[in-house]
Formats: structure tokens, C-alpha cells, sequence
């Protein structure tokens, strides 16, 4: 097969069975081309870590394959490359951190490369700047809070320059406000060209941001497609401000019942109140 450089990742007909027999994933097809910011959703259990641990060969298919940039997981050889194409920042970042500052700790991977030190430094220095911890440098890791230590794991990816993150569930532990500022963070890395795929169960924070949301169910893939096509398919489970829209046009307002970001409810609302406005001046 030829390789088409537009395709970052591969996953053709995958299935995984972890060792103590619980078969986990089936069939599970998709492609994600370079640049594209994928959102991966489903509840509890259903296989969105086992699924996105693939994609830098920490599993292995049982059966089907997986390949970044034309190269199979399977490929011992290719192992290393993978693994600086394909970033990974988990839910838990007190786990990952090696360093005893956040400089240390960021140059880590970088160190790990055999890059020189201008090249590190320069490397930790635009990290850290991108997540904006910059003025923590030299604390340590465990000093910081929960979102601080999120952006901080985020940083110790980017000095590596991955093409591609996985960011399985990274918000769930975070108050709103952080959370917002790891979204910032995300939203930047895809709009400098960064592939992106983005692990959560929050419907309303993914929508905005993702090209196309991947929505699983017991080890299959349920739905793929665009936001609006997800929100025309889900019925009930919708963000609350398309539960909002869907009201108004029950109750008999001109509006899109398939809106998600506050800027385009913004505009429904406008066409409601012209709606309200019209009615009042007939009565009079
Ligand atoms: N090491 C393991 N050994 C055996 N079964 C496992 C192992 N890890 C996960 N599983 C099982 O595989 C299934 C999928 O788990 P996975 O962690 O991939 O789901 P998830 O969608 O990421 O869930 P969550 O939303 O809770 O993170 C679950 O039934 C889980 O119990
Ligand atoms: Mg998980």
C-alpha cells in the first residue's frame, strides 16, 4: 500500500483482548488525517484508554493494525519514531514527573533524545512559555496545583515536538477555570498545525473544538461524524445550550436546534427577541 502522507494514524479493523481475557476493543476503524483534532467519547469502560494506548504502541493489536505515518506498531523497529510522533498526556499527571524542578523535569524527554543543551533549553523554554508556567521553573513539580501540574505534563510532551497528543480525559480532574485554560492550551497546539485527539466524557467542552467526534460503546465504534451530526444523533444527552435552543423551538421560536458555542446561540437568541419583538408591535 502506498503512503499517503495527509494520514497521521491508521486503525484498520482493530481488536484487543488484555491478557486476562476481557476483550476490550472490536473492529475499530478510523483515520485521522495530519492536522485534524478528533474527539473520542463514550462512557465508562468502554475502551477510549485501551483504544488511544495504541496509538504509541504501549498495546499492541490482538488483531488489525495500527500505523502512524505508514508505520506499523507491530514494527519493533519503529518503536522510537512512533513514539516522539504520538505525544500522550493522561488523566493523572503526578504520576509522570521525573524532575525535581519544572525545568528539570520538562528537559527530561528532550535529554532522553541525546538533543545539545542550547537545543533543550531553547526546547524547555518554549514549552513552558506555550503553557504558561514560564515563572514556575524552578519549583517543584509537586508544589504546583492540579492544573498547573496538567499544564505542566502538557510541557514535557511539547519539548518533545510531537506531530500528533493524545490527551485522554486531562480536564476531568480540574476545576472550570483550569480546565478552560488546558482547552486554551489545546485549541492553540491545533491551530499551529498539531494533530490532536482529545479523550473526554464532556460533551460540551469537545463540540466547539473538534473536527469530528468518535463516539464508542462497549469496544465498537458507535458513531463517527461531525459535531452537528453527533448533536442530531445523541437525542437527549445534549449540552445544555442546545438543550436551551431545542425549548425555544418547541415553543415555537424560528431557531437551530443544533447550536453548541455560545457565539452561535448568540445569534438564535438575537433572531428569537426580532421574533418577540415583531409579535408585540402585531398586537398593538
Ligand atoms: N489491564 C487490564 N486488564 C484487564 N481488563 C482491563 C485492563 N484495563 C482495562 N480493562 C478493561 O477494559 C475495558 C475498557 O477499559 P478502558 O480503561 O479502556 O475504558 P475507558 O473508556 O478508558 O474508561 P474510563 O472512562 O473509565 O477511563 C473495561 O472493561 C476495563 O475493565
Ligand atoms: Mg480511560
Amino acid at each position: 500500500m502506498r503512503f499517503d502522507h495527509n494520514i497521521m494514524i491508521h486503525i484498520n479493523n482493530l481488536s484487543y483482548r488484555y491478557p486476562d481475557g476481557t476483550l476490550t476493543l472490536e473492529g475499530v476503524d478510523i483515520s485521522i488525517d495530519r492536522g485534524e483534532f478528533v474527539a473520542i467519547m463514550g462512557p465508562n469502560g468502554c475502551g477510549k484508554t485501551t483504544l488511544v494506548r495504541h496509538l504509541n504502541a504501549l498495546l499492541m493489536p490482538t488483531a488489525g493494525s495500527v500505523s502512524v505515518f505508514g508505520m506499523d506498531t507491530k514494527d519493533m523497529s519503529k518503536v522510537w519514531n512512533i513514539r516522539q510522533t504520538v505525544g500522550m498526556v493522561f488523566q493523572n499527571p503526578q504520576t509522570q514527573f521525573v524532575g525535581t524542578t519544572l525545568e528539570e523535569d520538562v528537559a527530561f524527554g528532550p535529554e532522553n533524545l541525546g538533543l545539545p543543551q542550547n537545543e533543550i533549553r531553547k526546547r524547555v523554554d518554549r514549552a513552558l512559555l506555550e503553557v504558561r508556567l514560564m515563572e514556575y521553573k524552578t519549583h517543584a513539580p509537586k508544589t504546583l496545583s492540579g492544573g498547573q501540574m496538567q499544564r505542566a505534563a502538557i510541557a514535557g510532551v511539547l519539548a518533545m515536538e510531537p506531530e500528533c497528543i493524545v490527551f485522554d480525559e486531562v480536564t476531568s480532574m480540574l476545576d472550570p477555570e483550569s480546565r478552560q485554560m488546558i482547552l486554551d492550551t489545546i485549541q492553540q497546539l491545533h491551530q499551529s498545525g498539531k494533530t490532536i485527539i482529545y479523550v473526554t466524557q464532556r460533551i460540551e467542552e469537545i463540540l466547539p473544538l473538534a473536527d469530528r467526534i468518535v463516539s464508542m460503546q462497549d469496544g465498537r465504534i458507535e458513531f463517527m461524524g461531525t459535531p452537528h451530526e453527533y448533536l442530531a444523533s445523541v437525542g437527549s444527552h445534549v449540552p445544555a445550550i442546545t438543550s436551551l435552543m431545542r425549548k425555544l423551538k418547541e415553543k415555537g421560536f424560528d431557531v437551530r436546534d443544533d447550536v453548541f458555542a455560545v457565539d452561535d446561540a448568540f445569534l438564535e437568541i438575537i433572531k428569537a427577541c426580532r421574533m418577540v419583538e415583531k409579535e408585540n408591535i402585531d398586537d398593538e
